[in-house]
């Protein structure tokens, strides 16, 4: 007697064979333009945090002391904005990735220098990166207010790109 029934779960254990496929699920992710616009300021903020760190670890030469303790500053501060963009998106019911590896893989920000720097040597790398951050939050506030009324996204966008405009004066002011 044949028992090989019809309901039964394919090898890739993905489908029922015999049965109506499923309707279509999109994810939240895919319909909210909102957590794209969140997903991409995370990675790069996380790159960016790790780039800052890096120059923290790497700067050598004169007012060293001033230059590692501004560049943990500027890491602290964008460690708390992206906690707060990684939170605002599962407030809105979207993924995460906030992995190094996963930021790695999408952020826009450029490689940054490995090698041991002065102080002014850093701070020209950062003001490029800072300006493309900055950059980025401008373009991800004019994407939520396109497409949403949501204005705590929108507040806390222009929270976050009011304190990187800040930071961006403060390394500029060290450029003749
Ligand atoms: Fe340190």
């Amino acid at each position: 007697m044949n028992t090989v029934s019809h309901n039964h779960v394919d090898l890739a254990g993905e489908r029922i064979l015999g049965q109506p496929a499923a309707p279509v699920q999109l994810s939240v992710d895919a319909l909210d333009p909102r957590i794209d616009v969140l997903h991409q300021l995370l990675a790069d903020g996380l790159d960016l945090t790790s780039q800052v760190k890096q120059a923290h670890w790497t700067v050598r030469g004169p007012n060293f002391i001033a230059y590692h303790l501004l560049f943990d500053e500027l890491a602290e501060r964008l460690r708390a904005w992206n906690d707060e963009i990684a939170e605002r998106c599962v407030t809105l019911a979207g993924t995460v990735h906030g992995t190094l590896r996963a930021a790695a893989r999408s952020s826009a920000l450029p490689d940054y220098p490995e090698e041991a720097m002065s102080g002014n040597g850093h701070v020209a790398a950062l003001i490029v990166r800072y300006t493309a951050f900055a950059a980025a939050l401008r373009a991800g506030l004019d994407e939520v207010s396109a497409h949403s009324g949501d204005a705590i996204s929108q507040g806390l966008l222009a929270e976050i790109l009011r304190g990187v405009e800040l930071d961006l004066w403060k390394l500029s002011s060290h450029v003749d």
